[in-house]
Formats: structure tokens, sequence, C-alpha cells
């Protein structure tokens, strides 16, 4: 797929398929003769400006495009960001069902319904990845492709094209960032182990001079004492793997930012064994690690002026013979001991070390990511991923991030008082509270334990990080949209 900025009129454009956003009570930005065109068949009632709906205009007259698709969006005042993204995309699988090879929006003479022109080039550029993406690597005979898009223009202002260019760049590269999440995320998990994530970031590593990656394996997890990451994935035939990619695009005086994923590439529980209903959705249970590497592919896309340090905490969770059973004692990276009451409660065990280990970095902040709790769907749902932070500068940041990229993201509290129900009675915290009420809270506040005085903050990913029904079920590579927008101003704030 190519994207390119053009400061030609529209109407002056060769393109397949035009499409032109249209809102209830409004008559559409467009040059004189295709407006009365639209305007007509909208008197007839032959198109429509309902949200989501779509009308064709073939061969129209006075420009230079094959065919024009309208794409409703409704009342302006009562769209919200995700409505206007839904639209989209039903939009765009349209023009793409009518074997387009090309395509054209203007930003010049229309308005879309997004906040700026920057934002609107980024979400209509990810909204056509998103729909192009397609995961059929286990499929014999795969459905033919309707979709012949090779192109995809927009026409923007001469003057303002070069200040949209940066912005075009960064949703190209955002879009391959979250390519690469769904490609590793979607595999099964006997195609995707902890070695599978590790041979990728190694892969990063030899793409990308910024990129330096490096593997922990068994033996040297035992030397440091990762007893979490080794509890976890000593009942499975798949090894662990502590897995470090290092981007350097500052000085190495440059505190950098670290990120930390959550990489369970299959939660069966252990012992403490889930119901068998979606267990199948347990494949997802690494979509932290695989977006914090992706967010390292991006900034070295991007040649992001800053440095990252991303780890991936890689490890099945199965049960077996020498599985960790409930009531067994670890002790972490940290020399904080842990009674296991629930071995299901096995993402904030691996996440305790990785935590740990990331002080050594000094890192400015840490953030983590991780499909950690089933209580976060119930808290927020499926739209909106939840975070929690330490730190008020570092939050505001986040949730500026979230309302600029349209990746929504909710703060929800710590509340410190909850790891008063982590008591143990053999150890120093057990790896479960006695009841489940608030358990997304519960999991933050468990975590916290090991963070100590950095800035911190941990987005619990259990709703966002795939779609569980729908056209495009699968991994979604949220929250990277977010992340990258907030490491994008970091880098920019000297
Ligand atoms: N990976 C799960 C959380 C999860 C559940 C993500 C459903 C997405 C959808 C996690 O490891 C887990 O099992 N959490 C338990 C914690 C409990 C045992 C305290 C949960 O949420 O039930
Ligand atoms: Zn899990
Ligand atoms: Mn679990």
């Amino acid at each position: 797929m190519k994207y390119t900025l053009s400061s030609l009129a529209p109407e002056s454009l060769k393109t397949d398929c035009w499409i032109i956003p249209l809102f209830q009570d409004e008559t559409p930005k467009v040059s004189g003769k295709i407006e009365q065109i639209i305007s007509e068949q909208l008197k007839l009632g032959n198109i429509s400006a309902d949200l989501a709906q779509t009308s064709w205009v073939f061969n129209p007259p006075h420009c230079s495009a094959k065919r024009i698709l309208l794409l409703g969006f409704g009342k302006r005042g009562s769209l919200t960001s995700l409505q206007a993204i839904a639209a989209l995309r039903t939009g765009i699988r349209e023009a793409l069902a009518k074997k387009s090879t090309t395509a054209l929006l203007a930003l010049n003479s229309t308005s879309w319904p997004f906040a700026s022109k920057a934002q609107t080039i980024e979400q209509i550029t990810l909204a056509f990845s998103h729909t192009l993406y397609r995961f059929s690597a286990f499929k014999t005979d795969p459905p033919p492709r309707v979709i012949s898009l090779k192109s995809l223009q927009f026409s923007v202002d001469k003057k303002e094209e070069k200040e949209l260019k940066p912005a075009l760049d960064r949703a190209v590269a955002l879009s391959q960032g979250l390519d690469f999440v769904k490609d590793l995320a979607n595999l099964p998990s006997n195609h995707c182990t902890p070695s599978t994530i590790a041979k990728s970031a190694v892969d990063l590593g030899k793409e990308y001079k910024s990129v330096k990656t490096t593997v922990l394996s068994i033996p040297e997890m035992k030397k440091l004492g990762m007893g979490g990451m080794l509890a976890v994935g000593q009942g499975s035939r798949q090894e662990p793997k502590f897995v470090i990619a290092h981007y350097e695009g500052a000085a190495k005086s440059h505190a950098p930012v670290a990120l930390v994923g959550k990489g369970i590439t299959f939660d069966s529980g252990g012992i403490s064994l889930k119901p068998p209903t979606s267990m199948e959705e347990m494949k997802f249970d690494m979509c932290g690690a695989v977006t914090v590497l992706a967010a390292v592919k991006v900034a070295a896309l991007l040649k992001l002026p800053l440095n990252i340090v991303a780890i991936a905490a890689c490890a099945e969770n199965m049960p077996g013979g020498n599985a960790i059973k409930p009531g067994d004692i670890i002790t972490t990276l940290s020399g904080t001991t842990v009674e296991v009451i629930n071995t299901d409660a096995e993402g904030r065990l691996v996440l305790s070390d990785a935590l740990t280990y990331c002080a050594r970095y000094k890192p400015k902040a840490i953030i983590d990511v991780a499909t950690l709790t089933g209580s976060m769907l119930m808290a927020l749902g499926l739209e909106t991923s939840g975070f929690f932070s330490n730190d008020e500068d570092l939050a505001k940041s986040l949730t500026h991030s979230a309302d600029q990229s349209l990746d929504e993201a909710w703060r929800m509290p710590l509340l410190e008082g909850y790891l008063a129900d982590f008591k143990s009675g053999f150890a120093d915290l057990a790896n479960v509270a006695p009841h489940r009420w608030g358990g997304a809270i519960q999991a933050a506040v468990f975590l916290e334990h090991f963070v100590k005085e950095t800035p911190w903050a941990h987005f619990d990913i259990a709703g966002t990080a795939w779609l569980r029904s729908g056209p495009e079920k699968g991994a979604t590579g949220r929250p990277l949209g977010l992340l990258m927008h907030y490491l994008y101003e970091a880098s920019q704030a000297k």
C-alpha cells in the first residue's frame, strides 16, 4: 500500500474511488458542480447522510474520478469519534469491494469528523490499513481477495503539505506496528511460543541498527533469581524467555522510557485450570509483550529521538507434573516472597520480575501493558483500556495521548489500601486477595509493590487487546496508537 499527499485539486486527480463525507443537514463541501449532483440526489432520497450509510455516484461528470463513494456520518453534533471510525471502516470495506485499486480523499475542501487534518489523515490511514489486514496463514484455501487497493491519496492544501507529511509518515509507521502485533498475536500458541516472540525481537535487532535485543533463558533467569518468570514457565514444555529490546535513538545519557509487556503465549490457568468456554482466546495473553516490541519497531522506523527499553516477559502457563501448585512459595527478583494461591493469577508474577528488572535502566517512566484481569472487562467493557498510575503528570500525558490518538483509555484508581488483602500466612504476599471485588485494582496495587519511586503506569488491556467477534475478530494492536503518541511527544519534549 502506498500512501501519498497531493496538493492538486481533487477534481483533477485520477482515481478509482473518491470518498466524500456527508453530514445530515449540511451541504457537502466540494466544488460547485459535484456539490450540485450530490444535493440533487440527496433531495431525491437516492443517497443518505445517515451514519455509516454509503451511496455511489458512477462516472461522475466534472472530475477525473471513476466513481464517488458518499459516506454518511449522520449528525455532526451527536457523532462520537468511535462512531466516526466505525463508519469510516464500513465505507472503506464497501470501497474496497468495488475492486478499486486507487482511492482519493480530499482534506482541503471537505471536513471530516476529526479534530484536525493531521488526526484525519492518521485515522483514515489506520482505518484503511485495519480493513486491509488479513490473517489467513492457516487457510489452505483462502477466500479470494476482492481487495486490490494499491494506493491511497490525500488531497491537501499546498501550504499544509509540509506540515501534514510527518503526520502521514507516523500513521504509516504505526500501521506497520499494528500489523506486527496482529501477525504475532493472532498466531495460536502452538505456533507462537515464548521462543517465537524472542526470535521476532532478535529479528528487530537485525532489521534496525538502533535496536539491540537480549534474550534471557532459564539459566540466566535462575542466576538472577527471577522466581516469578521461572514459576509461571515451569509447568510448560516451552521454555520461558525474558526479552529485552533496547532502542537507542538518543544519547546514552538520556534516561529511557521502559515498556513492559505480559507475554503469556497461552494461559490455561495452570493447576488452577480455567473453564473451557473461550479458553482458546488465551492465546492472546501475550498481546502486551508484542505491543511493547512493536513500539520499538515503530520508534526505529521513525527514528524517534529518545531511548526505549522494551521488556517482554514471556512464558506459557500450563498444568503439568512440574507446574507450580497452589500453596507453593516463590522468591521474586525483588526478594519479596509470594505464596501462589491461584496459579491463574500468573501475569502479576512475570510482571513483578520485569518491573524489578527494568529499574536497572533508571527509566524516567515505566509503562506496563497486560491482559491482566477479567475484572477489567467488568469495569470498562470492551472499548476502553483501563490504566493506573502513581504519577499525576504521567497520567495526564497518557489521557492526552488517548484523546489525541482516539485509542480510548480511562484512568482507574490505584487504591493502595487494597494491598492489605494480599496477606499470606506463610510468605510476604499472596498472589491473590481472598475476594475478587475490584480485581483489576487489586492486580494494579500488587504490581505497584514492585515499582518503588519511578513514575509508572499500568495498562490492563484484557478488554481491548482483541475483538471477540465480527469480520475483524482477532488482535487489535491496542493500545499501540496511544503509546506511540505518548512516545512521540516524549521525544519532542527536551
Ligand atoms: N489472562 C487472564 C486475564 C484475562 C481474562 C484476560 C479474560 C482476558 C480475558 C489472567 O491471567 C487471569 O487469569 N486473571 C484472573 C485473576 C484471578 C485469578 C485473580 C482473572 O481475572 O480471573
Ligand atoms: Zn493471563
Ligand atoms: Mn491467568
